[in-house]
């Protein structure tokens, strides 16, 4: 077999055999199939799709590219969730430790930024010392011992994935349904969690842009998790305006940290509470919907979220110094305001924008393995339907040089939609799939 007569095979709109995708797996995670070739071989896919199965067989050759962990000899039932990618998306940083908190378990291995979308790990390495390179022993007894965990893909578990992922950043190839149902469901798998809650986001700052595209890939990644012997409910929500205000790694971490001590912004403390109402019952640690999230509000206010994240921190090597002060946190040398143009109710919030102009502030990667700004990004102070009289703030930017803070100044005005008749609030979830 050779590399390139399967990536011919794919550009040609042909479907792959289990056999073929496992080869392509297999010599990709050894070295042996070069970046170049699986570039080319992604972008064929990206292009000309794959069926069911051969997603299907691409998730499960990437899950077997390293271990598959087996936790029913750590814990009872651990519980996972995953966003599809989103702008402002700090979920995971609030909804695990509050999840661990009412006692289920929860193990995630997450990822970096990917296109426009920030990922959770460069979230939280805004935290000096904070680990996310765990060995499968690390991972293992850190679940048993704090009930939580938060990796990045390793050596051991889906190393494909965490390969493929860096490659797609930066190829243009992310946007691709089968692409992301395997990304995220070889992680899930071989992360092992028997329960998993999944985030798919949907619209303008999202991978999926309409309501049936991430049906689409909510349905195929719930049906590759019964395949696999697990649960999984898909809930699509909104992604056509940032999540909650902050979008950059440290500014989000302020907010996740905010949030988990009982304030934050409203839209992301409702977004929080739902998907952590509906990993508990998916874990069954509680019967309905109403008793999860009446559990979810009580660890909140009692702080024992917070309590769970402070002990995160702690046991990957965080300088948990950083979290009780945040003022501690990266800053940048530039902080501005953007002010509303004119009056009027906000029609549009482009997430997208906002997205693609903090990657070029240097929140995000345009080349494999660059490094990025921790303390870089934006806080957005309105939300689609508020009322804004000219002049109110709108931005903060928050830049390390005039250059970018100029072009940054440009994205937010451009981000931005008016309207002189009131406009509806953008629903948070349109859809939960089981
Ligand atoms: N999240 C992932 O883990 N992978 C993708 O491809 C997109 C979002």
């Amino acid at each position: 077999m050779r590399a390139v007569d399967i990536i011919i095979k794919k550009r040609d709109h042909q479907e792959l055999d289990r056999t073929e995708i496992e080869y392509f797996i297999g010599g990709f995670t050894r070295g042996e199939i070069p970046d170049y070739q699986v570039s080319a071989w992604a972008m064929a896919i990206l292009l000309n799709g794959m069926t069911d199965r051969e997603t299907t067989d691409l998730t499960l050759a990437m899950a077997h590219s390293g271990e598959v962990l087996d936790l029913s000899q750590v814990v009872p039932v651990a519980v996972d969730k995953h966003s599809t990618g989103g702008v402002g998306d700090k979920t995971t940083l609030v909804v695990e430790p509050l999840v661990a908190a009412c006692g289920l378990p929860v193990c995630k291995m997450s990822g970096r930024g990917l296109g426009f979308s920030g990922g959770t790990l460069d979230k939280i390495e805004s935290i000096p010392g904070f680990r996310t390179n765990l060995t499968r022993e690390e991972f293992l007894h850190q679940l048993k011992e704090l009930g939580l965990v938060l990796s990045g893909q390793s050596s051991d578990l889906a190393p494909a994935d965490g390969k493929l992922y860096a490659l797609r950043d930066v190829t243009g190839t992310v946007q691709s349904t089968p692409l992301i149902a395997s990304s995220v469901m070889s992680k899930k798998i071989a992360a092992g969690a028997q329960a998993i809650v999944l985030d798919v986001k949907m619209g303008l700052g999202a991978f999926m842009q309409t309501l049936e595209e991430a049906r689409k890939l909510s349905e195929l990644m719930v049906s590759i998790g019964r395949l696999s012997g697990r649960k999984v409910t898909a809930l699509i929500s909104d992604m056509n305006q940032p999540l909650g205000c902050a979008v950059g790694n440290a500014l989000e971490l302020q907010e996740a940290i905010d949030t988990l001590q009982g304030g934050g912004p409203k839209d992301f403390r409702e977004h929080c509470l739902t998907v952590a109402a509906h990993m508990l019952v998916l874990g069954a640690k509680v019967g309905d919907l109403d008793e999860a999230r009446s559990m979810v509000e009580t660890a909140v206010r009692e702080g024992k979220g917070w309590e769970k994240f402070r002990n995160l921190v702690k046991a990957q090597g965080g300088d948990v110094s950083f979290i009780d002060h945040p003022d501690k946190l990266p800053k940048t040398k530039y902080i501005e305001e953007v002010a509303a143009s004119r009056t009027g109710y906000l029609s549009q919030v482009n997430a997208r924008t906002i997205g693609e102009a903090s990657v070029d502030l240097g929140a995000g990667r345009s080349k494999k393995e660059e490094a990025i700004d921790h303390a870089v990004g934006f806080i957005v102070h309105h939300k689609v339907g508020d009322y804004i009289e000219k002049g109110e703030v709108l931005f903060t930017i928050h830049a390390q040089d005039q250059q970018r803070l100029a072009a940054a100044r440009q994205s937010c005005l451009q981000a931005v939609e008016w309207s002189d008749q009131p406009v509806d609030p953008l629903p948070l979830f349109y859809e939960v799939i089981a």
